[in-house]
């Protein structure tokens, strides 16, 4: 069955949150970025109105603008009662309430919806999945995940995780995932395996504490890189990645 959007339900970052949650430099942001999964974010937007390039891939952007809009509409209650229900799961100190949350998600979400059909005309917004993308080996500097590895532990299995961040490995020199957690706001159980696995194939890989904490507990990425990559030829690198 393909994808569809009745099963998403629609939820983006801002910009900031992004520049926190991946403790990105002024340096990073000007390297060549894909952000997998990116959803109704204002990242790839934000990034644009300062000058700098992301592409952006996520399997809603099949949709229009129309489609993904009244989807947003159409869930948003939802998720603001299962906020409310959950409020203790959270840190509420830079945002301060439910309301707070929900008017900032919202604000990022109209950003992204106002930015939609000329990224897409840009190229910027383009219709792929994990784990298998259309790109080049190498085709970015850094690769970036902000909540859907990891987070969706219970829905996606071990070997999912596994290919799909060999495959950011591929096209990007390093790839930054964020979250560790699952749903609950429990450590992901994949995310040592995949730090052993990541290791054995030669890459170096970093738990790193970020300055961004909102699910309780949220507060670290991991950092993956090919060891040498520089001196690292794609053929070699395709061995690395045949874990
Ligand atoms: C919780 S949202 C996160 C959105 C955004 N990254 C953020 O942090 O605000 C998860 C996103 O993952 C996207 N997604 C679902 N399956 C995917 C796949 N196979 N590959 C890439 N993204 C996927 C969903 O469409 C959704 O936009």
């Amino acid at each position: 069955m393909g994808f569809t959007l009745n099963s998403v339900v629609p939820w983006g970052r801002s910009f900031e949150e992004y520049v926190a949650m991946f403790d990105m430099t002024d340096e990073d942001l000007a390297l060549r970025i894909l952000g997998c999964g990116d959803g109704p974010s204002s990242f790839n937007s934000g990034m644009n109105k300062r000058g700098y390039t992301a592409i952006s891939i996520d399997p809603i952007y099949q949709f229009g603008v129309e489609q993904i809009g009244k989807r947003i509409e159409e869930t948003y209650g939802d998720i603001m009662e299962q906020l409310n229900n959950n409020r203790e799961d959270y840190i509420w100190d830079t945002i301060k309430s439910v309301e707070e949350l929900g008017k900032v998600r919202m604000s990022a979400m109209r950003e992204f919806l106002a930015d939609y059909e000329k990224g897409k005309q840009q190229w910027r917004y383009l219709a792929d999945s994990l784990p298998s993308l259309q790109f080049a080996d190498g085709q970015f500097d850094l690769a970036l995940c902000s909540h859907f590895l990891f987070l969706y532990t219970k829905q996606l299995s071990f070997e999912f995780h596994h290919m799909a961040i060999a495959e950011m490995c591929r096209v990007a020199k390093e790839v930054r995932i964020f979250p560790l957690l699952d749903m609950e706001g429990l450590p992901s159980p994949y995310v040592a395996k995949i730090l052993k696995e990541l290791q054995r194939s030669g890459y170096t890989v970093e738990v790193q504490k970020v300055p961004y904490e909102f699910q309780r507990g949220g507060n670290q990425m991991i950092k993956i890189r090919a060891s040498n990559i520089e001196n690292t030829d794609m053929e070699n690198r395709d061995v690395l990645l045949s874990c």
